[in-house]
């Protein structure tokens, strides 16, 4: 029995609907990312398993329970669930100990109680020593560490996160996120992450929910969404690959010719059946480190426009025909802006779309 289960959930705003018949299950001790586009309706899903908000239509069940149905809407405080936000809302008046005490406190926990599971959530979090500090004593990475041991204190059994990291510098949000996902882990508490970031979604993720406009539009490992995206949409978002527009010239099963503008032609595979077609327009999504220097399968002469060293690879922009590809190649020996080279790409690697 999955942990949490999303039938058919609506969410109107007036004549708005944020949310358009979203279904999804997560397994209990599951990380699952809700990933897309600002406004796709990711933080409103969240607020609707939380109690938040109210939904128009469909269920919403957690563990056996069902927690929101036909306008019935269990309150928050009964959901059996924590959130973190993006704001890391601390109380700048109280103790660290007592921000992350609060919860325990409301519930008439025993105060020896309350010190043992503080001092285990502080330490869970690595901040056994910041007990007695003032919230406003803290860094951010503190703070939303502060606000993580407040979520997982009482041991809820379901985890959400909006977006917790988005305010925190570069570095120390990459940290974060190895730190969540390890706490996570040790802890086994199931979780729904939302962020509109690709790669954190795939850095964290057991599972991706993308979402579109209101709707899911695949869901599945990152490695998943990144070998086999199902739209134009889900290769563009996920991982950022060239999507180059060109015509079938013909196909054979998953196989196929495709002749880009400039007269150009590749072979590549339909990254899945229903996407196959004998004739028409498509979509030829290249990933930048699918394309090797040198000649081979679907070799292109191509002119280098821009050259970035990025330390084991150069990124270089490419001109092939009409159009223009993303390539990272090795830095080893680096082509130079200007000069025609030759590169080709394995047709497996060159993932055709028609959605
Ligand atoms: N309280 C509200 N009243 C009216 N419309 C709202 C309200 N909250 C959200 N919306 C609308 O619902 C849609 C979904 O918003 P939501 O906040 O769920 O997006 P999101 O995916 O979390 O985006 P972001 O990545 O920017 O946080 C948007 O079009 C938004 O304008
Ligand atoms: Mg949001």
């Amino acid at each position: 029995m999955p942990q949490l289960s999303v039938k058919d959930l609506v969410v109107a705003y007036g004549n708005v609907q944020a949310v358009k018949g979203v279904s999804f299950d997560v397994e209990e001790g599951e990380f699952v990312s809700l990933l897309g586009p600002s406004g796709c309706g990711k933080t409103t899903t969240l607020r609707c398993i939380a109690g938040l908000e109210s939904s128009s239509a469909g269920s919403i069940s957690i563990g056996k329970d069902i927690v929101a149905a036909d306008g019935m809407d269990v309150p928050p405080e009964k959901r059996g669930i924590n959130m973190v936000f993006q704001s890391y809302a601390v109380w700048p008046h109280m103790s660290v100990f007592e921000n992350v005490a609060y919860g325990l406190r409301t519930r008439r926990e025993p105060s020896a109680t309350i010190q043992t599971k503080v001092d285990e959530a502080l330490a869970v979090v690595g901040l056994s020593t910041f007990a007695a500090r003032f919230g406003t004593e803290l860094s951010g990475g503190q703070q939303q560490r502060v606000a993580l041991a407040r979520a997982i204190v009482t041991s809820p059994r379901l985890l959400l996160f909006d977006e917790p990291l988005s305010n925190l510098d570069a570095g120390l949000r990459d940290r974060m996120r190895f730190e969540l996902v390890d706490l996570q882990r040790r802890l086994g508490t199931t979780s729904l992450y939302v962020t509109h970031d690709q790669s954190e979604a795939m850095l964290m993720s057991d599972r991706i929910i993308l979402m579109k406009d209101g709707e899911m539009v695949q869901s599945g490992t990152p490695r998943d969404l990144y070998d086999r995206p199902a739209s134009r949409f889900a290769a563009e978002f996920v991982g950022n690959a060239n999507i180059l527009d060109g015509e079938i010239v013909r196909s054979s099963g998953d196989s196929a010719m495709v002749r880009l503008p400039g007269g150009i032609e590749l072979e590549g595979m339909f990254t899945w059946q229903d996407h196959r077609q004998v004739t028409g327009p498509v979509a030829a999504c290249i990933r930048a480190e699918a394309i090797s220097p040198g000649s081979g399968p679907n070799a292109m002469i191509a002119e280098v426009k821009t050259v970035s060293f990025l330390g084991p690879t150069v990124s270089c922009i490419l001109q092939v025909g009409h159009a223009t590809m993303r390539a990272e190649l090795p830095a080893r020996q680096p082509p130079t802006v200007g000069e025609k080279i030759t590169v080709h790409v394995a047709p497996e690697a060159v993932g055709l779309i028609t959605r």
